[in-house]
């Protein structure tokens, strides 16, 4: 903490220099930025995260939370200059500052968490223990930019609507609101799997949470153990692995498709009714993309798995598999391994034409002759 103090007074004595004239795309009213624009602003934790603490103006101006005043966000922050901060920041709690235009009310993220909290991942801003593994909103999210890969905004598009509108700034505000979802800026399926898999592929976090589990009486899914080398092995899985975007991720099938913003925080276990997994609701996931598909179908399994307790039939189709795969192998080697020696026993050796070895005349009377051209 004394670090923390120290900080603050140099950056004091720093801020005359260099705070005026620069000219932000969004209002820094609450003039945080005189602190916090200077970048490689930040240290290393005690506990040795690294913390970033510089917002850069031009960047954060094309985020989607670039209207949200820092302290609607920074709730705790009261006055400046600011005490060291300990609680983080709440995305469920209300904005002062930006309204919701079609309700009229404070804007906040009150319905995804409503959902959010009762989905599987349910947790509140600060945990311990067990809860403490599950991902927070931050965990999945960052304050993401508007269309990435649009470096300016298409004239095209938004000479049009200044036909009409003659500010600029409001069109090209709403421009980026309304088209990053109908261009549909998400993440693509090898980002799913990685974000699933940074925990699901957890040991430690795994078998933490099958003890909990079996002492409080309670079953986990039969595949949540193994969900992501299980998945890897799947066709799906192979497939994804090398960029294919038509076959299901994670999300395809442990989201629904109808209401996808909202089902992707509402992620249920399979046992659940009301898992677009459940027994219910299985057949018309794998509908979506197998048109054909039908309760037989959707009995394959898309977390296959040849360990003993998993699957038996499987576990064994693999062993004897393997030793078939082996014999055969062994046997044409040792085939071609015979042959050799045989061949060379008649006094042929190597040699290359025509596209074939071993023709020669043979001293016992074997010949192999070359074929009369
Ligand atoms: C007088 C300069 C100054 C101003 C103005 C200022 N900050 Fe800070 N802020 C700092 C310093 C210095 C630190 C680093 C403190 C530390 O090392 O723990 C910091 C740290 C932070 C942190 C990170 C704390 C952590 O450890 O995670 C947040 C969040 C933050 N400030 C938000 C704000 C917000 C929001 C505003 C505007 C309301 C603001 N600050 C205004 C100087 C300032
Ligand atoms: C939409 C909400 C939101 C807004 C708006 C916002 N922040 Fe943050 N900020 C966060 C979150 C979330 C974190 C991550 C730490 C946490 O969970 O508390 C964070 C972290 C920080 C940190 C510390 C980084 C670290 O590594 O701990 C600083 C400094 C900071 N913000 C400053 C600002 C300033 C200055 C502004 C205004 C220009 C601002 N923030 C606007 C949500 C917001
Ligand atoms: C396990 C990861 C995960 C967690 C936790 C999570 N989200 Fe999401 N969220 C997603 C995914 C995936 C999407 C779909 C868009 C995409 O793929 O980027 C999404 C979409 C959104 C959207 C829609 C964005 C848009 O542009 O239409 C909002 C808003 C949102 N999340 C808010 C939240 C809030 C608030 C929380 C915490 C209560 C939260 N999320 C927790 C993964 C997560
Ligand atoms: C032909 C003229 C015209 C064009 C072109 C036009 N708008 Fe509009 N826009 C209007 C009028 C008139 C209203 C208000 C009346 C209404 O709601 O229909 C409006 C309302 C809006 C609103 C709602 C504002 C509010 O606060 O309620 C937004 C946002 C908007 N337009 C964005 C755009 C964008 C972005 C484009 C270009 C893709 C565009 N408009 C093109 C005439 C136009
Ligand atoms: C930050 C870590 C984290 C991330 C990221 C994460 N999960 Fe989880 N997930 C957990 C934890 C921890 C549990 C166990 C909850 C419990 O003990 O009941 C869990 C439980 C589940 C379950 C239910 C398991 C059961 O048998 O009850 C499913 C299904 C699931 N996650 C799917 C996903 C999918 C799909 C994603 C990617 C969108 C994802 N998870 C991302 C940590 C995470
Ligand atoms: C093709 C659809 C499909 C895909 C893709 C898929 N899963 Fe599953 N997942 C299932 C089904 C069906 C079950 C239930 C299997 C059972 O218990 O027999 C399941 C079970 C699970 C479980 C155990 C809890 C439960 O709900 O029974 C977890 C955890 C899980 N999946 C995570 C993931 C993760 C993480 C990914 C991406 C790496 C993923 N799944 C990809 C269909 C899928
Ligand atoms: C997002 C779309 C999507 C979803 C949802 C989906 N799949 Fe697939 N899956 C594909 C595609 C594309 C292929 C490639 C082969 C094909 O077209 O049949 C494939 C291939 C497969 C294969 C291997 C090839 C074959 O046809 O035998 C199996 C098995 C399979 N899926 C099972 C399932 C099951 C079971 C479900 C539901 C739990 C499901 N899939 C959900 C897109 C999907």
């Amino acid at each position: 903490m004394k670090l923390a103090k120290i900080w603050m007074r140099i950056l004091l004595l720093v801020l005359g220099l260099g705070a005026a004239g620069l000219s932000h795309a969004f209002e820094d009213d609450e003039a945080c930025l005189m602190c916090h624009k200077y970048p490689k602003m930040g240290r290393i934790a005690e506990d040795g995260t690294r913390k970033v603490y510089y917002i850069l103006p031009e960047v954060f101006s094309k985020t989607v939370h670039r209207n949200v005043p820092c302290r609607d966000c920074h709730s705790y922050i009261k006055e400046l200059p600011h005490k060291p901060v300990t609680e983080g920041v709440n995305c469920s709690q209300e904005c002062h500052s930006v309204k919701n235009p079609s309700t009229g009310k404070p804007f906040s993220h009150k319905t995804i968490n409503d959902t959010f909290q009762q989905s599987v991942h349910g947790r509140a801003k600060i945990e311990t223990g067990l809860n403490n593994d599950k991902p927070y909103c931050t965990t999945c999210h960052t304050n993401p930019l508007y269309n990435p890969a649009e470096k300016a905004l298409p004239q095209k598009i938004t000479d049009r609507c200044n036909v009409c509108h003659e500010d600029s700034r409001f069109v090209g505000k709403w421009y980026n609101h309304t088209s990053r979802r109908i261009r549909e800026v998400k993440r693509s399926s090898k980002e799913i799997v990685a974000m699933c898999s940074a925990c699901h592929s957890n040991k430690d976090m795994v078998e933490r949470h099958q003890k909990a589990a079996g002492a409080e009486g309670r079953s986990l899914g039969r595949k949540f153990p193994i969900a992501i080398e299980s998945y890897s092995e799947s066709f799906h899985g192979k497939v994804t692995k090398y960029g294919n975007t038509e076959v299901a991720n994670c999300l395809d099938c442990h989201a629904s498709q109808a209401n996808y913003y909202m089902s992707v925080h509402d992620i249920r276990p399979s046992r659940d009714p009301k898992s677009s997994l459940s027994k219910e609701n299985r057949v018309e996931t794998c509908k979506r993309c197998h048109q054909a598909a039908d309760e037989n179908y959707a009995v394959l399994d898309p977390h296959p798995s040849s360990k003993k307790d998993d699957n038996l039939f499987r576990y064994y189709a693999e062993i004897i598999y393997g030793l078939v795969g082996d014999a055969a192998l062994f046997g044409l080697i040792g085939l071609t391994a015979f042959e050799t020696v045989g061949r060379r026993r008649d006094g042929a050796s190597w040699f290359y034409r025509n596209g074939t070895s071993w023709w020669r005349r043979s001293k016992r009377g074997r010949d192999r002759i070359e074929p009369s051209a």
